[in-house]
């Protein structure tokens, strides 16, 4: 019995697209968005979850009247959201809302006591420390969806947690992996909207085009799976074939393989341990010719620093980076900065925090509201 929280979005809609193909072995209970309220009526009507919450309730009414007589409880606000993550027939909240606003879901599902197949790799950016504490406090588990992630969880199969030696993420690159400083700094909303091997939705593929994607996943496996960040290397790998590795203390490097669909994970997150025969695109072996490995390049993308930076201060400064980066890339796509000052905000930011060890999530949210209006200021010059 499976919440989906974010179901209208990228991961969302591929989730569905997973539990149709799984059928009888998933019940859908509950359904979320935050304003696309016509593709969630959809959703509804065809999966006949037990609710549905839109967050944005301007357009509540319209949600209600489309699914009346159905029996579909409606919710709006955030509320709504909470009520589909701590929904008692729930056993598992697929966490796939974007950005922040996922943390609190992310909460309640814990506390509930289901199982959280997470996608929103936020909410472990900016409490993975109190994410994780709350999950082995609940005997509960978090399961990953990151593609990378998920590879890595897989791997981590082959051996024992002490034989671990390092962590291996691999990244696209990017659309920009050959640019220059200069070419950088022009690079439009619309060029960064198309990444060259995932479908994802806009905040993803823009933190994907200045790896800062790749700093909050060295975050999120940092608290996902007990490694220290020095022990955490990432790759270019722009076939993006591979999805992540583990080197073990033997010198064994177990890697996860497939086609670059986010079924995959997706459906991995929900079926664990087991597997089940895949609706997702298999992949050709011999096609693989050219699966190509290299360092990073820090000095044009140095938003990939924060991220080791961040798992090595711990702290609220995930909470910082993450909240100064959000609106960074909305100014991005708004069109009052260029594509180079993404990185160069949410850094200006982070340098101008200084960390504490949060008490509780009270913390961690009041530097969130700090970095966020510490972002802006640092825009308007304030
Ligand atoms: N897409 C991928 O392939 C991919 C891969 C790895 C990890 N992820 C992670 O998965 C998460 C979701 O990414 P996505 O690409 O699926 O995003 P997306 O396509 O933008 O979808 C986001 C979902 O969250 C909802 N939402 C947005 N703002 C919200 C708010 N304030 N409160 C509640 N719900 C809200 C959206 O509703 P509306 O449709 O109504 O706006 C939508 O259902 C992100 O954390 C991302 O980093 C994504």
């Amino acid at each position: 019995m499976i919440a989906v929280l974010g179901s209208t979005g990228s991961i969302g809609t591929n989730t569905l697209d997973v539990a149709a193909h799984l059928g009888d072995r998933i019940e859908i209970v509950a359904l979320t968005a935050d304003s696309n309220w016509e593709l969630l009526a959809r959703q509804a009507r065809r999966f006949e979850p037990i609710m549905v919450a839109l967050t944005d309730a301007s357009h509540l009414d319209r949600l209600e009247t489309e699914l009346s007589g159905t029996g579909i409880r409606v919710m709006g606000g955030e509320e709504g959201l909470i009520a589909a993550a701590s929904l008692d027939e729930a056993d598992v909240v697929v966490g796939a809302v974007v950005g922040a606003a996922g943390l609190p879901a992310s909460i309640a599902a814990l506390e509930s006591g289901k199982t959280l197949a997470l996608a929103n790799k936020e909410s472990l950016v900016m409490a993975g420390e109190y994410l994780t504490g709350l999950a082995a406090d609940r005997g509960v588990e978090i399961i990953p969806i990151d593609s990378e992630h998920s590879a890595i969880y897989q791997c981590l199969r082959a051996g024992k947690p002490g034989e671990v030696a390092r962590l291996i993420l691999t990244a696209s690159g990017g659309p920009f992996r050959e640019f220059s400083p200069g070419e950088l700094r022009h690079v439009t909303p619309e060029m960064a909207l198309r990444h060259p091997t995932w479908q994802m939705g806009a905040k993803v593929t823009i933190d994907s085009a200045t790896l800062t994607n790749k700093a909050l996943e060295i975050i999120e496996a940092r608290w996902l799976f007990d490694v220290p960040p020095d022990r955490i290397d990432v790759l270019v790998h722009p076939q993006s074939i591979v999805h992540s590795m583990v080197e073990f203390c033997d010198g064994s490097v177990v890697a996860q393989l497939g086609a670059p669909d986010m079924r995959g994970p997706i459906q991995y997150a929900l079926t664990s341990p087991d597997r089940e025969s895949a609706g997702a695109h298999r992949l050709d072996l011999t096609e693989m010719r050219n699966l190509t490995f290299e360092p990073p390049d820090t000095e044009r993308f140095p938003g990939l620093l924060l991220g080791w930076r961040a798992a090595a201060e711990g702290g609220t400064l995930g909470a910082v980076l993450n909240a100064a980066n959000e609106v960074a890339v909305n100014m991005f796509l708004d069109r009052q900065i260029n594509f180079t000052a993404i990185t160069s905000i949410a850094r200006s930011t982070v340098d101008a925090h200084s960390p504490i060890h949060p008490a509780g999530l009270e913390e961690v949210m009041a530097a969130d509201r700090w970095a966020r209006e510490a972002a802006r200021a640092a825009v308007s010059g304030d």
